[in-house]
């Protein structure tokens, strides 16, 4: 990939969904995964293949997965949180996903019902399967600059956590800011020791808006050197287990900010816009991106 080129990876479908408090037809996650894929994201994360008790808005992973009509050329990963996850992606088709830590034993605990060094054992048979399978596999590290439960989190333990990701076979490693708490200095020095233990090519980052500093935070990555980036279509989005977070920051917002900035996403921006005005629409609210409810300045694309 050159330098000028970053790569968004669209969890609208997935983060934006999970949260949603009312059960949102597979029939418009489809079609939302689709419209995306159709604006040029060539990674959407499509489902969870999680606990339907623990989150009932990913229990239809299956009917989503089936449905889709893929696209070729674009990867549609899945959250897969152990080895029942794992056999239930593979038997839907998936053929890329995610695993999930944290940086947080507090956070760790909640998510996923296991401490971190639990959690990473676990993932150890999932990535073994993986690799036999030839399926790629991405690791999140969750609280990466602060915990709804624990309160500060110790850059040791990210680095730590994100090292063990990768040592796994972790290919890609996107390091969350679950609850929207950084800022910019405090997210590049983060990115920056992460990266002395883990390549900078291997790395993502994953801010939510909570309060208001997603894009400050992403562009000092960009500046760091970061080149993947995800983002939700129309800032959807929550974990619910923490509490208080919203969504992460809108991919309308990013790919305006990256392309007035001389990168290319290959992402249609006046397409995008409209998937962000559907799927709110669909959703019976307002975007929460600037773009969508600005719409783009005159010639402009
Ligand atoms: P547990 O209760 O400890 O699991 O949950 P268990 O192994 O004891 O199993 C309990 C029951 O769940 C059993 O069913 C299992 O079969 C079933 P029962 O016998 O009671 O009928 N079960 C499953 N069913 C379907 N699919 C599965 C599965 N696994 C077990 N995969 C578990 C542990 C990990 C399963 C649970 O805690 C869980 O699903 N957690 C997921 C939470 C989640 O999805 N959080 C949001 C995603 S992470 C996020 O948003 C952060 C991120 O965006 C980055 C950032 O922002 O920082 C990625
Ligand atoms: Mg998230």
């Amino acid at each position: 990939m050159s330098a000028d080129t970053v790569r968004v990876v669209e969890v609208g479908p997935r983060d934006g969904l999970q949260n949603e408090p009312s059960q949102v037809p597979a029939r418009t996650k489809i079609a939302l995964i689709e419209r995306l894929a159709d604006c040029g994201l060539a990674v959407v994360e499509a489902t969870s293949f999680v606990s339907p008790k623990w989150v009932p808005q990913m229990a239809d992973a299956e009917e989503v997965m089936r449905g889709l009509r893929r696209r070729p050329g674009h990867r549609y990963p899945v959250l897969v949180p152990n080895t029942a996850g794992y056999a239930r992606a593979r038997a839907a088709g998936a053929t890329e996903i995610a695993v999930f830590a944290a940086a947080s034993e507090a956070f760790s605990r909640r998510n996923i019902n296991a401490g971190i060094d639990e959690s990473l054992e676990r993932f150890r048979p999932v990535l073994e399967r993986a690799r036999a399978d030839g399926v790629e596999v991405r690791g999140y590290v969750s609280t990466v600059l602060g915990c709804p439960y624990q309160g500060e989190v110790p850059l040791a333990d990210v680095v730590r956590v994100a090292r063990s990701l990768h040592a796994m076979g972790c290919s890609e490693i996107s390091l969350g800011d679950t609850i929207g708490v950084g800022t910019p200095r405090q997210a590049r020095a983060m990115v920056e020791a992460v990266a002395s233990e883990v390549p900078l090519a291997a790395l993502a980052v994953h801010f939510h808006d909570t309060r208001g500093q997603a894009l400050a935070n992403v562009w000092a990555c960009i500046e760091a050197g970061v080149r993947a980036v995800d983002a939700s279509v129309a800032g959807l989005g929550g974990c619910p287990y923490a509490p208080g977070a919203s969504g992460n920051v809108a991919t309308e917002d990013l790919v305006y900010l990256l392309h007035g900035c001389g990168f290319a996403t290959g992402i249609d921006l006046p397409a995008l816009i409209e998937t962000a005005r559907w799927i709110s629409a669909e959703l019976g609210r307002e975007p929460a991106s600037r773009l969508a409810r600005a719409g783009l300045p005159r010639a402009h694309g």
